[in-house]
């Protein structure tokens, strides 16, 4: 973090520099090309010097492999104009381009510039490797109000979501102008990145809630095992890979065609704040537990039979001609044969929020998954869920957002460029 490479080959616009550093800095370090030469991760695990690109067609954070650890924003945008709202995301785009490559948030860095001024990054990730930080960015349905004329690009899948039964949500838990999910493999990074973020966007937009998460709850790649989430099962044992590129293409990037054009490449985020009642689950007997699930919770076998990727068989009966998979297991009703063939590429973590007044620990899953359209896919999945899952009695949906994650950035194409073409 020791040069001032401006990845992008411009800089941090002149209000952006102000927010990190004030006055002193403007004029300083922009137009300087990037120098840094980055390990650029092919593996499919992910080593603490590895970095993903920024740039490219799609969005980091989405297919590449799920890292340990997630810090998740949401912002307001203050009242700004649609062109200082457009520098907003040039100068993100410009500062997550650095802190993916192990950067920097600005030119000079924590530890120089000048001398009367505030460092232009906060310091705590000096020294550190990104350990495969991603950034990737999101618009909610708020932004596409009359504030700022883009009302005509809200694309038709950016819809607000419906009211599911059994929904406990707190609105100030609840939706966003803008998201930002930070993934890394070291907690301190992926809080680095959100941290001086919002402090690039001071004046500009303010965090409206924000989520530390921690243990994968998915893979996202064939060589990653499977991690367990805080009911103690195996997650994303049948969840998409990034090699089911056929199925990716078909149910997780916004395809052109699909409606508004500055998506394609593209696709939807939705976030579930689940707060679990694991006191109740943790005095449920083993049987209970599988049930609700409908897998083993040591091999994560479908109780069909077989082993963890044996596809579950929902049709086999055991005693008193019950099914083995019961009616109301999770799995059941998750699977595409219950929702017309609907897939979504889950992502999330789990998080454990101190604890409540009752000495609960205040725990869950922050969901996450990506898909192509949220009103075919998310929605009807929960739905269905939300009627039918045994899982629900041990669950409770507290927080909430939709998010447009447009396609990647490019030189000179900052973050959400087409929004302004
Ligand atoms: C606290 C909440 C949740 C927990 C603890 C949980 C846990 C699990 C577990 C243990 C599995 C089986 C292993 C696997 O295939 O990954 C699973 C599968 C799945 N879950 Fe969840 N889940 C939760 C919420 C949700 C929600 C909200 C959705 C979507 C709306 C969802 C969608 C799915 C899907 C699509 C599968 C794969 C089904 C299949 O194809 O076999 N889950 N979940």
């Amino acid at each position: 973090m020791t040069t001032p490479p401006a990845p992008d080959g411009r800089g941090l616009s002149r209000r952006g520099l102000f927010s990190l550093a004030g006055a002193g800095v403007v004029g300083a370090g922009l137009g300087v090309g990037i120098t840094a030469a980055v390990t650029q991760s092919t593996a499919s695990t992910i080593r603490a010097t590895d970095s993903f690109t920024f740039y490219g067609k799609h969005q980091a954070g989405i297919v590449t492999p799920a890292q340990d650890r997630l810090h998740f924003a949401a912002f307001d945008v203050s009242d700004i104009t649609r062109a200082e709202l457009a520098e907003l995301l040039s100068d993100w785009t410009y500062a997550a381009n650095r802190m993916t490559a192990g950067l920097g948030a600005g030119p000079y860095g924590p530890t120089s510039g000048p001398y009367e001024a505030p460092p232009d990054d906060t310091g705590e990730a000096l020294d550190l490797p990104p350990s495969g930080l991603t950034i990737t960015f999101g618009f909610g349905p708020t932004l596409f109000d009359s504030r700022f004329g883009l009302a005509s690009k809200r694309p038709d899948a950016l819809i607000d979501l419906p009211h599911f039964p059994g929904d406990a949500l707190q609105p100030a838990l609840v939706g966003g102008d803008l998201c930002i999910q930070a993934c890394s493999d070291d907690p301190q990074i992926a809080v680095h990145a959100i941290r001086n973020l919002s402090r690039i966007a001071f004046g500009r937009a303010s965090l409206r809630w924000s989520q530390l998460g921690f243990g994968r709850t998915s893979s996202t790649t064939r060589a990653q095992a499977t991690p367990r989430n805080l009911f103690g099962f195996k997650d994303g044992t049948a969840n998409m890979r990034a090699e089911d590129t056929a199925e990716v293409n078909k149910q997780i990037w916004v395809n052109a065609g699909d409606g508004a054009d500055w998506m394609t490449g593209g696709s939807y985020l939705v976030s579930r704040k689940i707060r679990m009642t694991i006191e109740t689950w943790d005095r449920t007997s083993l049987h209970e537990q599988e049930t609700v699930i409908g897998r083993t919770k040591g091999e994560g076998a479908p109780l069909s039979g077989g082993s963890e990727f044996t596809e579950p068989d929902f049709s086999t009966l055991g005693r008193e001609d019950k099914p083995l998979i019961d009616e109301k297991a999770h799995v059941r009703l998750a699977h595409p044969t219950s929702n017309k063939g609907a897939e979504i590429l889950r992502r999330g973590y789990n998080f454990v929020d101190g604890n409540d007044d009752l000495g609960r620990l205040n725990a869950g899953l922050f969901f996450i998954c990506f898909q192509r359209d949220p009103r075919t896919q998310f929605v009807p999945l929960q739905l269905n869920l939300a009627k039918n899952d045994a899982m629900n009695e041990y669950t409770r949906h507290v927080g909430s957002g939709i998010f447009a994650v447009p396609p990647g950035a490019s030189s000179g194409r900052p973050i959400g460029a087409g929004l302004f073409d």
